[in-house]
């Protein structure tokens, strides 16, 4: 058997050398950044990113949070790291419904919406829900409703507090009349006494 002979050496193209190159100077940045970025991190005394959202674990809560992976909630759903962003992110639920409404919601989800649902309605992909066992219902509400968020979170309710100058003036620039008539700037007034937290259940 003869071995191939082998072919004169093909230069790069000047195109092609502009792409490698291109490519292997974000590739050289990311590695630079990463280092730089770990260094800093582990010589910090605070964790650089705290977490904001938390769960009072109780132990109907636990069983409920096990229970709601096995469900398949997690397939739409995150809550504690776990999960999709297919449908809404549950972290910090129970800062804003309490554990009546996500009771309600569960078992009858568009009486407690008061409109129709993309996924919870009956015969829809996550219609199954309601046909869960009622005590597997209330403890997944009861692990919903321990999920918190502290002011400051992505999921919480409240804006940070500190406030910037720049988006104030943005905001009294552009936003229309309509809307300082409409909306009530939440940071002017505590949250959770326009009822959504205390939200009131449909009957049974
Ligand atoms: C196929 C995707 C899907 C699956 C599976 C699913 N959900 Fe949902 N869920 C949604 C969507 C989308 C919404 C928003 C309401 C709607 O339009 O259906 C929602 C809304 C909710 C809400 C109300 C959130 C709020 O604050 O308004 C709760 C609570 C909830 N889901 C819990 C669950 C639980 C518990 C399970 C598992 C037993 C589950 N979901 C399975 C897609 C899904």
């Amino acid at each position: 058997m003869t071995l191939p002979t082998t072919k004169p050496k093909q230069s790069l193209k000047p195109g092609e050398r502009v792409l490698f190159g291109v490519f292997g100077a974000f590739l050289v940045l990311a590695v630079i950044g990463y280092i730089v970025l770990e260094t800093v991190r582990s010589h910090m005394k605070e964790p650089m990113f705290t977490s904001r959202n938390s769960f009072d674990a109780t132990v109907e809560g636990l069983r409920g949070s096990k229970l709601f992976r096995e469900a398949n909630c997690t397939a739409c759903h995150r809550a504690m790291r776990n999960g999709t962003n297919n449908g809404i992110v549950l972290d910090g639920i129970g800062s804003r419904r309490n554990l009546e409404w996500i009771e309600n919601f569960l078992r009858r989800p568009e009486l407690t919406y008061g409109t129709p649902t993309m996924d919870h309605a009956p015969g829809k992909e996550a219609g199954y829900t309601i046909t869960l066992p009622s005590a597997d219902i209330h403890d997944i509400a009861v692990f919903l409703s321990e999920l918190k968020a502290e002011q400051g979170s992505s999921m919480a309710r409240e804006p940070p507090p500190e406030s910037s100058g720049f988006i104030d003036s943005m905001v009294k620039l552009w936003a229309p009349q309509g809307w300082k008539d409409k909306y009530q700037d939440i940071r002017t007034k505590p949250p959770g006494q326009d009822g959504r937290t205390t939200e009131k259940a449909p009957p049974p």
